[in-house]
């Protein structure tokens, strides 16, 4: 459920009707609802309160310092894949020792200002990369806390592109493997082991791979044990899917519900890294008509969002549910593509719509909190969207517009020399 509500006509992000935040602030831009984000936490937390936990929200499907503070206050850990989500961790008052640093490709500097500042665990992707960690955890003079990522090669049943838990993907390493690793990881001085990782998918919305996942995983803990590495906590990832049209994910209650019981009683905190479940439907992108073009074969309503504004549609087929803001209106409905105005087919934010439109109608793209600001780009030199965030009767711009100077902010010309004196 979530805060974006329809009320006689105008749709209203909690008690702010959308015209007045596209009045206020422009288009495009993303609104996020302070309630939904904190229900969507709250749902995750109390599903697994008789179970030890941390919930890690992970920072790459929404990354705004005022999303991350929110979730920061209500006690939330993070999820990290970079030394930049980690100063924005920090930076929105999240709690270093709520970290897990994941990822396939973790620099030595971002090693390094992980090590410094503490953070819960390193989930490590392959040999190379522990024998790093136990280098600079040296260096640095800390004892760095170890968790192996391991691939339990399970078919999570999603879009290719986010299918992670397959022997073919380069996530992880190979559970079959994963014994000898730990072994090599619990002999290197500056380690210690503490978990065992595994996140094999996005958008899931059926909880059998999640518990066939976990399945393996507790053969791996109950093997690791009987050789003498003791293992504190289990991170099951993110993954669970959201309703963007038509589909029927489980609730947090009942994903919550089916871990506990794979569990069986074992000791282990079990670690979380939801990301889209939690930010997904508490965001819409809002945006406006700009023109109606009527062909002899297609109706094409022109947006002033882009594919740099939301890439999913455009990179997944991704669809996103697309609706009036004032439901009023005179026009004829037509089956429209809505595009953007970037210079490519693959611009689109949905095919085949069938919706009344004018030009200057303001439509909202909702499930747009997860994904949307953070896979935006500057394509075809435009700013990226403003971003809200409203919180009961009130709205907060928690990300300004981009201004124009900011897309060559940091360029440089070339100087003018003998050979090229003009
Ligand atoms: N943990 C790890 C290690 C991950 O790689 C991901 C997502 C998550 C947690 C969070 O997964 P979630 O709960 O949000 O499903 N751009 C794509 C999704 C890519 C997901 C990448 N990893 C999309 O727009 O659908």
């Amino acid at each position: 459920m979530d805060h974006f509500i329809d009320r006689s006509g105008l749709l209203h992000a909690e008690d702010v009707p959308l015209t007045e935040i596209a009045a206020r602030f422009g288009t495009p831009c993303y609104v996020y609802s302070r309630a939904t984000l904190e229900r969507h936490w709250h749902a995750f937390d109390r599903a697994f309160r008789d179970h030890p936990h941390l919930i890690c929200f992970s920072v790459k499907s929404n990354s705004n310092l005022a999303v991350l503070n929110v979730l920061a206050r209500l006690g939330s850990g993070f999820d990290i894949v970079s030394v930049g989500e980690l100063e924005r961790v920090l930076a929105a008052g999240g709690d270093p020792t709520t970290i897990v640093f994941s990822g396939v490709g973790k620099r030595r500097d971002e090693i390094r200002r992980a090590l410094e500042v503490g953070i819960r665990c390193f989930n490590v992707e392959s040999e190379a990369e522990l024998t790093r960690l136990d280098q600079l955890a040296a260096e640095v003079g800390v004892i760095a806390p170890v968790s192996l990522r391991v691939n339990p090669d399970v078919d999570p049943q999603t879009h290719h592109y986010i299918s992670t838990g397959l022997k073919e993907n380069k996530f992880g390493i190979a559970i079959q493997q994963a014994e000898s690793v730990y072994a090599l990881a619990a002999a290197m001085p500056h380690l210690k082991v503490v978990g065992i990782d595994c996140h094999i998918g996005s958008q899931l919305t059926d909880l059998a791979p999640f518990i066939d996942a976990l399945g393996r995983v507790l053969d791996l803990a109950d093997r690791l044990c009987a050789s003498g590495i003791a293992i504190e906590h289990l991170d099951l990832g993110g993954g669970l899917g959201i309703r963007y049209r038509d589909e029927h994910p489980p609730e947090p209650a009942a994903y919550a519900a089916a871990l506990s019981h794979a569990l069986a009683n074992r000791p282990y905190t079990v670690i979380l890294e939801p990301g889209r479940a939690i930010v997904g439907n508490a965001g819409v992108l809002l945006t406006q008509v700009e023109y109606l073009k009527h062909g002899p074969h297609k109706h094409f309503a022109i947006l002033d969002a882009a594919m740099n504004d939301l890439l999913r549609p455009a990179l997944y087929q991704a669809g996103h549910e697309i609706v009036r803001v004032v439901a009023d209106t005179d026009a004829d409905p037509s089956r429209y593509d809505l595009v953007g105005p970037v210079c490519e087919t693959g611009d689109f934010l949905a095919k085949d719509r069938t919706l009344a439109l004018e030009t200057g109608d303001l439509l909202a793209i909702r499930g747009a909190g997860a994904y949307g600001f953070t896979m935006s780009s500057n394509y075809n030199s435009r700013p990226r969207a403003a971003e809200v965030m409203v919180d009961g009767d009130r709205a907060y711009l928690v990300r300004e517009r981009e201004p124009l100077t900011a897309l060559y902010a940091g360029e440089q010309l070339l100087p003018l020399d003998e050979a090229h004196p003009t």
